[in-house]
């Protein structure tokens, strides 16, 4: 409920002088059909007597004088040294209507654009709020430490003479690229300037700036099918072609495209974990993919969102790190290793490219707050994050381990599973002709979510799978879930 300490600002209101209507009723009149068409909240305060009189221009005597008469009729009650406020009990059954705002309607001749059109097709789910378990890509929100981030948030407001409460600089916070740059150089084997890296409000921004400074209307990139959805989906809006390129063992199969498509303005591809088959791209598939980079002056956009997730050996570098001609753009997150509404990202880019890559963030309106970025960079510098990261791997592994052989003991008539080496989710392939997207939707109603496989693919997929998320979810609840999980797969085979 809004109560605004200095009161409500009513703007709204204002006194015609011209009219014969006394200014007490005006002033009247006009706070009756606030507080009964509920512009005025119950429990909402009043300005000051004193305020509201030098706003418009009219006697504090008037003002004082309406608030008693609203007072004395129960729509308002004053309390002393506190102010005068919208009554909580307020009985409006009798009172009269007060006609509410309809939705406008469209003027005629009215045409949805062609983008507009573009944009309502896109399969990119719209995420927010309360997750159920098995989403796929949700860290344990349960585990992350919330008072110390607190902490690292309180001090960054105040910090420097409260300096990050202006805009932020146009490439992001020097002090967060520098950590960036360290980290990248430990987790990554990627010797990165912090010169060479520009914060973004996620991978997503990141994906925006590359396809409008990157990408002409028309122009090719070769995109891992099955593969990331939402990086699909914005590349098509922004008018590039966007081709899909079958993964086998090794990873993007690039004699495949190169004989099926032209020649690629980008080529989008997550080496780590593929997104979501989860393979992780062969060395000698990896410098394939730059010789062909370096010879066709091809951009490699290298979207490594989960790679701080591995479970078993030592991860490889980064794609980046063997890039010896800079065709490499690293896109990385924190939405994985921190959580999602941090809204924290950032790109590895050229020097030569560095002042558009800003230029066009500070356009788009920045995106990530210097205050958030001035937090991330002191957690990162005192350890947290790399601290964080090891619980979490500790505990998603856990995790992992659990929902495997949970669904390979109680479900294996409706599933397959093999356990994941590095990410954050699963994927299990349905038996007995189950339609993935089906299945999700049974499983959405009985409060369990999934991604189906089919909705990463441009085409009909030949097997269907479900791609579960394993991190947020408490072990505990894993064998109740996964019952609940065979019993509706089980009754949907039977209908
Ligand atoms: C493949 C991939 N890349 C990147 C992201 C992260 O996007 P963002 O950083 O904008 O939250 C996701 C999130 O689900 C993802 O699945």
């Amino acid at each position: 409920m809004p109560k605004a300490p200095g009161g409500a600002l009513l703007h709204g209101f204002s006194i015609d002088r011209a009219t014969s209507t006394p200014i007490y009723r005006q002033l009247d009149g006009a706070l009756r059909r606030s507080i009964l068409g509920g512009a005025l909240q119950p429990g909402q305060k009043l300005p000051s007597t004193r305020e509201l009189a030098q706003e418009l221009g009219v006697s504090r005597i008037t003002v004082k004088s309406v608030y008693e008469q609203l007072v004395s009729e129960g729509y308002a009650e004053a309390k002393t040294g506190a102010g005068t406020f919208v009554s909580q009990g307020l009985e409006v059954e009798n009172a009269p209507k007060v006609r509410r705002s309809r939705r406008q309607k469209e003027p005629p001749n009215f045409e949805i654009s062609d983008r507009s059109k573009t944009i309502m097709s896109s399969l990119a789910s719209v995420r927010h709020g309360k997750t159920e378990p098995f989403r796929p890509g949700v860290p344990a929100l349960d585990q992350f430490p919330l008072k110390i981030w607190n902490k690292y948030l309180s001090e960054a407001l105040i910090a420097e003479g409260r300096r990050h409460l202006s805009y932020g600089p146009a490439n992001g916070s020097a002090a967060l690229r520098r950590s960036i740059a360290r980290h990248l150089a430990d987790a990554r084997s990627m010797q990165v300037d912090p010169d060479q890296i520009v914060i973004t409000s996620g991978a997503q921004q990141a994906f925006a700036l590359i396809s409008a400074i990157m990408l002409n209307r028309g122009d090719t990139v070769w995109y891992e099918n099955p593969g990331h959805i939402a990086g699909r989906d914005l590349m098509q809006i922004m008018g590039a072609n966007v081709v899909p390129v079958p993964i086998d063992n090794e990873g993007m199969n690039l004699e495949f495209a190169a004989s099926h498509y032209p020649k690629p303005a980008a080529i989008f591809t997550t080496p780590s974990h593929q997104q979501p088959l989860g393979i992780t791209m062969s060395l000698v598939r990896r410098l394939a993919l730059l010789n062909y980079a370096k010879d066709n002056d091809t951009w490699i956009i290298e979207d490594d969102y989960d790679s701080e997730f591995r479970y078993r050996g030592r991860p490889l570098p980064a794609l980046c790190a063997l890039d010896s001609e800079r065709r490499v753009l690293y896109v990385g997150t924190f939405s994985k290793s921190m959580f999602a509404s941090i809204r924290l990202g950032y790109i590895v880019v050229p020097p030569a490219l560095v002042d558009s890559f800003a230029k066009f963030r500070t356009l788009l309106g920045q995106g990530s707050s210097a205050v958030t970025e001035q937090a991330m960079a002191n957690f990162m510098e005192d350890g947290r994050f790399v601290e964080h990261i090891r619980k979490m791997r500790r505990i998603y592994r856990n995790r992992r381990d659990v929902l495997c052989e949970c669904l390979s003991r109680d479900c294996s008539d409706f599933v397959e599973v093999e356990p994941p080496d590095a990410g954050m989710h699963l994927l299990a392939w349905l038996k007995n002709d189950l339609a993935d997207q089906t299945a999700q939707r049974v499983l959405l109603e009985a409060g369990i979510e999934s991604l189906p496989l089919s909705v990463y693919a441009f085409d009909p997929i030949e097997r269907s799978a479900l791609v579960l998320g394993f991190t947020s979810v408490h072990e505990s609840r894993i064998p109740k879930l996964v019952s609940r999980l065979c019993q509706k797969l089980s009754q949907l085979q039977n209908t």
